[in-house]
């Protein structure tokens, strides 16, 4: 049967949004429903670029800061095959992080900006849908220590947010912000009609291209 492809479902935001608990849980609910879904995530760390990105945020490496964020786009580019045949095949990908994660957290570093942060990364498959799960510093503090991982410190967070904010801007993408402070239950139903809705709209629309 021609046409009829999955949505790409982005779930972006700060440390302790609960992103990944409410990734796991829209895939689950959307097979539920008779959806065809299945999680991403980036980093992916088991492939031999994911283990460099993955050794250099557990500061078990150093790299150089352009290197680690073309190696952080490279890592996205070596799954947009199998992306690709996913949502052809009718597959929903729920994915944990994607290049606005990318751009957020290289552009909070010193001398680097927001337009050079997105160059790598444009023409990836583009997302139908991107939800941002938003919560304030301190209601993310609430929820438990950051790691000890590179990058998971409160000042670097909140300069994060701020890229994520300015990302947010660009019309041209289906952004949906979410109150991530509410309850697991009500962030769940949230995200879950929206994606419903989007693999609705998108399942005869072709694949377009990230920032094109
Ligand atoms: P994780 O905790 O969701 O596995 O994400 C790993 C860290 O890597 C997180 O701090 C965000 C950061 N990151 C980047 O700096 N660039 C990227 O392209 C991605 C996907 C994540
Ligand atoms: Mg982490």
């Amino acid at each position: 049967m021609a046409g009829r492809r999955g949505a790409l479902i982005v779930l972006e935001g700060a440390d302790r949004a609960g992103k990944s608990t409410q990734a796991k849980r829209l895939v689950e609910a959307l097979k539920e429903r008779g959806y065809k879904a299945e999680g991403m995530r980036f980093p992916e760390r088991t492939t031999e670029i994911g283990k460099l990105v993955g050794s250099y945020l557990e500061k078990k490496s150093n790299l150089e800061d352009h290197t680690v964020h073309l190696l952080f786009s490279a890592n996205r580019w070596e799954q947009v095959p199998l992306m690709k045949e996913k949502l052809r095949s009718g597959v929903t990908l729920v994915v944990d992080r994607y290049a606005f994660s990318g751009v957020a957290f290289t552009s909070s570093k010193k001398d680097f900006s927001l337009h050079w942060c997105k160059q790598p990364d444009i023409g990836l498959p583009k997302p139908d849908l991107v939800l941002f799960l938003d919560i304030s510093p301190e209601a993310a503090a609430k929820r438990g220590d950051f790691g000890n991982e590179r990058y998971e410190t409160s000042d670097f967070q909140k300069k994060v947010q701020k890229r994520y904010a300015e990302l947010m801007e660009d019309r041209s993408l289906n952004w949906e912000m979410i109150d991530a402070a509410q309850s697991m239950e009500d962030v769940h139903s949230a995200i879950r009609q929206m994606s419903e809705d989007i693999i609705e709209q998108a399942k005869d629309q072709p694949i377009g291209k990230l920032w094109i």
